[in-house]
């Protein structure tokens, strides 16, 4: 499909620069929070007010577009959806360890066309349009060309409810069994920015969801990387179990975690 992505493109990243002035606006003079699932699974003011200034945003210049949102669910329908956590790693965010972000997507018709994940706290801004490529600040981002799992940097993360469904641990265990190196950062949207940007090998994880996904799906494609299902299966937004990678790197993972 070929259609004009500029003016999508500008609302994504203003509406990303909206959201970082209200993190950083509730970082500094403090915020109200709640959980939502579970005790650890907060909401603050701050998720709330970017995901109403991101849906005002959006529908100033595109009136009557889709916009699924974690904290307000889907409101719109019709050929575009913008797909959005205003905030993500808000667990990170409520006790101030700098690992979160905003991330950004639109769909056309189902497919991906752009995603925007802005590191609200160091300004660090990935960016990628279906065939434009990635980048990072403006710069172009390609995948790491590490070959093997000992010298690969990994990352995972863990559902809320991780205490009544420890899927996730068994994985995480039989890479740690092999000696390799996985970090728990906290904001998924950002682990696959990381992996578009060659600064992790490998990341996978289980019950995300698409808000979570979208735009960092993208990112890592554009950068030369590969997202795929739990079982190598393709990815779909509503999979929820993921495994993203530099491509050189995935079939190992993918043993790795089912323990071959
Ligand atoms: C969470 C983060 C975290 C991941 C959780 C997500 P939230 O999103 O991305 O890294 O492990 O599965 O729900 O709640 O901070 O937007
Ligand atoms: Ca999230
Ligand atoms: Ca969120």
């Amino acid at each position: 499909m070929s259609m004009d992505l500029q003016p999508y493109l500008e609302t994504a990243l203003d509406a990303a620069y909206l959201a970082k002035g209200i993190h950083q606006y509730y970082q500094e003079k403090g915020f109200t929070q709640s959980s939502k699932s579970t005790p650890t699974d907060l909401v603050t003011q701050a998720d709330r007010e970017s995901e109403t200034a991101i849906r005002e945003l959006i529908a100033s210049r595109f009136p009557g577009q889709g916009v699924l949102g974690e904290e307000e669910g889907q409101q719109g329908e019709g050929e575009f959806r913008w797909i959005v956590d205003p905030l993500d790693g808000t667990v990170n965010y409520a006790h101030g360890f700098p690992f979160y972000a905003v991330s950004i997507a639109l769909e056309v018709r189902a497919q991906l066309e752009l995603g925007v994940i802005l590191d609200t706290a160091r300004s660090e801004l990935f960016t990628a349009t279906r065939g434009g490529g990635a980048y990072m600040n403006g710069r172009p981002l390609q995948v790491s060309r590490q070959d093997t799992l000992l010298g690969s940097l990994l990352a995972t993360g863990f559902p809320y409810d991780v205490n009544k469904d420890a899927e996730n641990l068994t994985y995480f265990q039989r890479a740690l069994a092999k000696g390799l190196t996985v970090r728990r950062p906290g904001a998924a949207a950002l682990d696959l920015a990381y992996v578009a940007a060659g600064r992790l090998e490998g990341f996978w994880e289980v019950k995300l969801n698409a808000w979570d996904v979208a735009a960092g799906w993208l990112l890592v494609q554009e950068a030369g990387g590969q997202v795929t299902g739990i079982q190598g299966e393709p990815y779909q937004l509503e999979s929820r179990y993921l495994v993203a990678s530099n491509r050189l790197i995935h079939a190992q993972l993918l043993d790795t975690i089912h323990g071959r």
